[in-house]
């Protein structure tokens, strides 16, 4: 095959069906949960003034190297971004629209970060999210985290582990800072380049550090968890009991800082075991009580997470589970009369709800046989000139189950609905 002239740019990919039934199909998986949970869902635009997500994190990789932004062609310029995640959106969208708190969404869609790809790592990839605005009820972070644990499981991954922490208040986090910053600064010599660097715009950002060099240091470090103010050890206390109480087991994870600088208290992760360990996080969350605040809102506090669809995806291959969907065709029509009975057969299904597809272009009833068969659907209506004459069909089931048979035209939905079993009948 020739080289094609252009390809996706790099770090994005076309997903192709059947994958992309897959992908919806998981999609509507976690948009069932989240509504049956009493979220609603939330579309924002995929671009927004570039002071939203500067919010996020002036010290993060996401905000200072990997924003895809741009001037649009006002006058004068406004510097806009494609969003690389969508708390910071939905905390814009709760102080401009300001509706009833507490407002819980859900959201899903692409997001845009300039890194470098690999496997299971892109620069546009696809999560589902909720976010919960107004409340700091601990109770809401545990049906929060709740939610995201019962997706896992109801998707059949049973190899995903939740990670928790306390990343305090900004009433203890100075006392923490403070302490951090100082035991970094005695080791910084034998900081890698990178975290000498990065402990001079945020200490925290250095827990978050991979690089071989810096994991004894890490590994000794102070811990949030031992400067936490009492209110806030009260908090993730009652949150830990929480999910003990619904019986979600998690680790304690008292280095788990996160990529984004709005956290505060509760933190989490969901780590695939099935996956490599640098790019095993399927998802994460937490609190961001100063958030909406921060972009023009009113206080309000919120907590949230999203979910890396793509990678989530990898861990559903890994374990076998969560397969292709069935084909949504029931019935293929083969007609050997030209095409124009294909027509009106498969218009009149469709109308009925039945799924039915045909093949184009006047090909032999061997070829028609072949789409058939590749199509997936359970059945095949084939059109003869004699069928025509009878005003009949003939209606093969391609699972071999019933043979084939002579069917009225005017009866042909109602049988093959009445073929179906009740599993595949949508
Ligand atoms: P995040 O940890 O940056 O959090 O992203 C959440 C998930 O998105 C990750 O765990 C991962 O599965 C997926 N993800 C992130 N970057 C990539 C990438 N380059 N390629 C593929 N998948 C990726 C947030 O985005 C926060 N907004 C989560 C949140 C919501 N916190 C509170 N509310």
């Amino acid at each position: 095959m020739a080289e094609p002239k252009f390809r996706a740019p790099k770090g994005t990919r076309d997903i192709l069906p059947p994958e992309s039934a897959r992908r919806r199909a998981l999609v509507e998986v976690f948009a069932d949960r989240a509504s049956r949970s009493g979220f609603g869902e939330v579309v924002s635009p995929m671009f927004e003034d570039m002071g939203v997500f500067k919010r996020v994190g002036e010290s993060t990789d996401i905000v200072t190297k990997e924003m895809f932004d741009l001037y649009d062609k006002g006058d004068p310029p406004q510097h806009l971004a494609l969003r690389p995640e969508l708390t910071a959106s939905i905390c814009r969208a709760f102080a401009e629209h300001r509706p009833v708190p507490p407002w819980k969404v859900w959201y899903e869609g692409p997001q845009f970060r300039y890194e470098q790809p690999q496997a299971g790592r892109y620069r546009q990839f696809t999560q589902v999210g909720v976010e919960l605005l107004g409340t700091d009820d601990p109770q809401a972070d545990v049906d929060v985290i709740a939610l995201g644990a019962g997706f896992f499981s109801s998707v059949g991954l049973s190899r995903v582990r939740l990670l928790i922490n306390s990343l305090g208040d900004p009433q203890c986090r100075p006392a923490y800072m403070e302490a951090l910053k100082s035991y970094l600064e005695s080791r910084g010599s034998d900081l890698s380049p990178q975290s000498q660097v990065t402990l001079e715009r945020n200490p925290l950002r250095v827990l978050d550090s991979k690089r071989r060099a810096d994991q004894p240091i890490i590994d000794s470090a102070p811990l949030m968890v031992d400067f936490l103010s009492a209110e806030s050890a009260e908090h993730f206390e009652t949150v830990r009991s929480g999910l003990d109480a619904l019986g979600i087991e998690f680790d304690i994870s008292p280095r788990l800082v996160r990529g984004l600088d709005y956290y505060t208290r509760t933190t989490f992760e969901f780590a695939a075991e099935s996956l490599e360990s640098s790019q095993n996080a399927v998802g994460g969350g937490g609190r961001y009580d100063g958030l909406v605040e921060d972009l023009g809102g009113p206080p309000t506090p919120g907590i949230g997470f999203a979910l890396g669809i793509d990678r989530i995806l990898m861990a559903c291959d890994s374990e076998q589970v969560f397969p292709q969907p069935p084909p949504a065709l029931d019935v293929f029509v083969v007609d050997v009369t030209g095409g124009p009975h294909a027509l009106s057969v498969c218009d009149a299904l469709r109308g009925r709800g039945l799924g039915a597809d045909r093949a184009y272009g006047g090909r032999s009833m061997k070829a028609q046989m072949k789409l058939a068969d590749r199509s997936g659907a359970p059945f095949a209506v084939i059109i003869g000139e004699d069928e025509v004459a009878s005003g009949e069909v003939t209606l093969r089931d391609m699972r071999g189950d019933s043979g084939q048979r002579r069917v009225p035209l005017a009866a042909l939905a109602g049988e093959i609905r009445h073929l179906l079993s009740p599993k595949q009948e949508r």
